[in-house]
Formats: structure tokens, C-alpha cells, sequence
């Protein structure tokens, strides 16, 4: 009989420490610890985010082996996330998982954070078939993927300035809701009517594939300032201004992926990265997906928002692919995309 191929997967790049086990391609566990702390601050604090991840990164990757009912030496390789990132963060798992490695005598290998967030997509089945367009909206990045085989990553196009959660988490802040700004925007937007407030859509007739959505922002704060709206404001208004934002950042989003889907003759496509977890988003592109006849794929909401899990999955396959890392790698905190 084989013997199965199980990997631990170590996440902490931003305010998440988290640590999955995967065996032969099936998640059995994926502990994600979220740092209240920052939540203090109206955003993430670095320093306190590498002190939370030193606390908490042994008792959450042994949650993650208990979870999974998997020994230590069981482990056939370890993966962590190397970037990008907060370096302070990032340097915690890493050099965990280096240690483990070194220490259990078994590979480790690196994963880049985007490419996890990209493969969140092949935790569950159905999973994309190449060639895929791969849309990653997250509170760092917004990146337009094209993936034309395993590992293999185009960049058709980035933000310019905001990322999608940035300009969700910044809105929030406006509006006097707390932090991250993007789960509360998208729980108040439901009831809003979203024609109400016409804000701009930054770049959507462009023909190119980049973003921008400091624009957006800045016209809710003209908004606000104009109408003389100050926190707290009124709960009816507040809907629809959450509802009229999000959808012109619907609007944007599904221009610019069909416009390359289009282009490039794509027929799968897949979101990925913690806005996707937003359920107008997920729900436009299901819409525009049936209307137009593309396949869509989307992660589940735990594997939308940081975690290990998709890190477990990276490093599942680049170890079936015979790849495994150095010991001296080192972390990077504006790691760019790279094939294997
Ligand atoms: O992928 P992620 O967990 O971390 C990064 O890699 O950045 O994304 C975090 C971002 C934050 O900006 C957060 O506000 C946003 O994802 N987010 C959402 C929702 N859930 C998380 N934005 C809009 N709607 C949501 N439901
Ligand atoms: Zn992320």
C-alpha cells in the first residue's frame, strides 16, 4: 500500500495565525486563530501582530494535529507562507515551520500567499480546469490571473492604487464602523438600495485589466462631508450608502473579469482572497456567470479570509510535483507571483 501524504500548512502573514493538516489532497483540519487586538486600533498593528503570532503559533498547529488526529511524525512535509506580507509576521511561521521541518527531518516548502489564495479554489471539488481566469480580491492585493497550467501565473492586471478590502475596510472607517470594515459593510448593505448614491466606477471602460478604488473612497468622504454626515449616522442612510459603495465595486470587478475572460477565451473562472467572502460579490458573479455561460468557481467563506488550509493545498501539490524548499528561504514581504 502507498503511504498517504500528509502535509501541515502554516498561515501568518497579516492578523491570522493559522496551521491545517491535508492528507492526499483531503483537508482534515484548519485552525484559524483571528487577533482581536487590532480591532482596538481601527486596523492591524504589526508589532502586536507578531507578538500574538509568537504566542499562539505552537498551540494552534497542535490544535491542528489534534483535530486532525495526525502524530507529528507522521508528517511527510511542512508549507508555510513566506510572503506577502508583514514581515514580522510572516517570520514567526516561517521560521516554525522551518525548525519543525529541520527537527522532524522532512521538506519544507514555500508558498506564496497570492498563489494560496488562488488554489483556495482546489480545496473542494469541482475544482477549475486550465486555463482559468483567476480574480484574488483581498485587503492587500487585487490581482486578474490568468492560469494556464499548474503554478503557471500571468498577471493580466492589478489595482493601481486601493485593494478591494482596503477600500472596503477605509469606507468603514468613515462611516464609524469598526475594523475589518468589509463583513460589516457587507452585513448593513443588505437591506440598502443600492442605486441610491451614485458613486464612481473608477476605470471601468479602460482596455486594460488594472484597478483603482481610491476614488471610490474618496467620493464617499465627499459624500459625507457635502451632506454634512457625521458618525453616527442615521440607520436607513447608512444602508444605502454601504449598498450604493459595495455596488460600484461589484460593477468594476465583473466589468474588468469579463472583459478578459472575453478577450482571452476563458470559460472558467474563479475568485478567491477575503472579499470574496462578501455575499454581493459572490452572489453578481453567480448571476453574470449563468447569464453569460461560464463556469464559476468560488471558495467556501472559511477558505475566502486568511487561513492555512489553501496554504495545506499549495503545499500538497508542489510537493507532488517533486518541489520542496531550502531551509536558509527566507521571508518577503512584497513577494510577486512566480512560476514554479
Ligand atoms: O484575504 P484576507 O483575509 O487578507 C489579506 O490577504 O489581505 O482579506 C482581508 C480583507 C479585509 O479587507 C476584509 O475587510 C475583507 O477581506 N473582507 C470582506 C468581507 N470579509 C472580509 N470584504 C467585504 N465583504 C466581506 N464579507
Ligand atoms: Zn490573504
Amino acid at each position: 500500500m502507498n503511504k498517504s501524504i500528509t502535509i501541515l500548512g502554516i498561515e501568518s502573514s497579516c492578523d491570522e495565525t493559522s496551521a491545517s493538516i491535508i492528507c492526499d489532497g483531503k483537508i482534515l483540519s484548519n485552525i484559524v486563530s483571528s487577533q482581536k487586538v487590532h480591532s482596538l486600533y481601527g486596523g492591524v498593528v504589526p508589532e502586536l501582530a507578531s507578538r500574538a503570532h509568537q504566542k499562539n503559533i505552537l498551540p494552534i498547529v497542535q490544535m491542528a494535529l489534534d483535530d486532525a488526529k495526525i502524530e507529528k511524525n507522521n508528517l511527510t512535509a511542512i508549507s508555510a507562507a513566506i510572503g506577502p506580507g508583514l514581515m514580522g509576521s510572516l517570520l514567526v511561521g516561517l521560521n516554525f515551520a522551518k525548525s519543525f521541518a529541520y527537527a522532524l527531518g522532512i521538506p519544507f516548502i514555500s508558498v506564496n500567499h497570492m498563489e494560496a489564495h488562488i488554489y483556495s479554489n482546489f480545496i473542494d471539488e469541482p475544482v477549475p480546469e486550465f486555463p482559468f481566469l483567476n480574480l484574488t480580491i483581498s485587503g492587500g492585493h487585487t490581482q486578474l490571473v490568468l492560469m494556464k497550467k499548474d503554478f503557471e501565473y500571468e498577471i493580466l492586471g492589478e489595482t493601481i492604487d486601493d485593494a478591494t478590502g482596503e477600500a472596503f475596510d477605509k469606507v468603514a472607517k468613515m462611516l464609524g464602523l469598526g475594523y475589518p470594515g468589509g463583513p460589516m459593510i457587507d452585513k448593513i448593505a443588505k437591506n440598502g438600495n443600492e442605486e441610491k448614491i451614485k458613486f464612481p466606477r473608477p476605470m471601468i471602460d479602460t482596455d486594460d485589466y488594472k484597478f483603482s478604488f481610491s476614488g471610490v473612497k474618496t467620493s464617499v468622504l465627499y459624500f459625507l462631508r457635502d451632506n454634512k454626515i457625521i458618525p453616527p449616522i442615521e440607520e436607513n442612510l447608512l444602508k444605502d450608502i454601504c449598498a450604493s459603495f459595495q455596488k460600484s465595486i461589484v460593477d468594476v470587478l465583473i466589468a474588468k473579469t469579463f472583459k478578459a475572460a472575453e478577450k482571452y477565451q476563458i470559460k472558467n473562472i474563479a475568485i478567491a482572497g477575503g472579499v470574496s467572502a462578501n455575499s454581493r460579490i459572490r452572489n453578481q458573479f453567480k448571476i453574470e456567470c449563468e447569464k453569460r455561460n461560464y463556469k464559476l468557481f468560488i471558495p467556501q467563506i472559511s477558505y475566502c479570509t486568511d487561513n492555512a488550509a489553501m496554504i495545506s493545498v499549495v503545499g500538497y501539490r508542489k510537493y507532488l510535483s517533486g518541489f520542496t524548499s531550502a531551509l536558509t528561504s527566507t521571508a518577503h514581504p512584497y513577494l510577486e507571483l512566480s512560476n514554479l
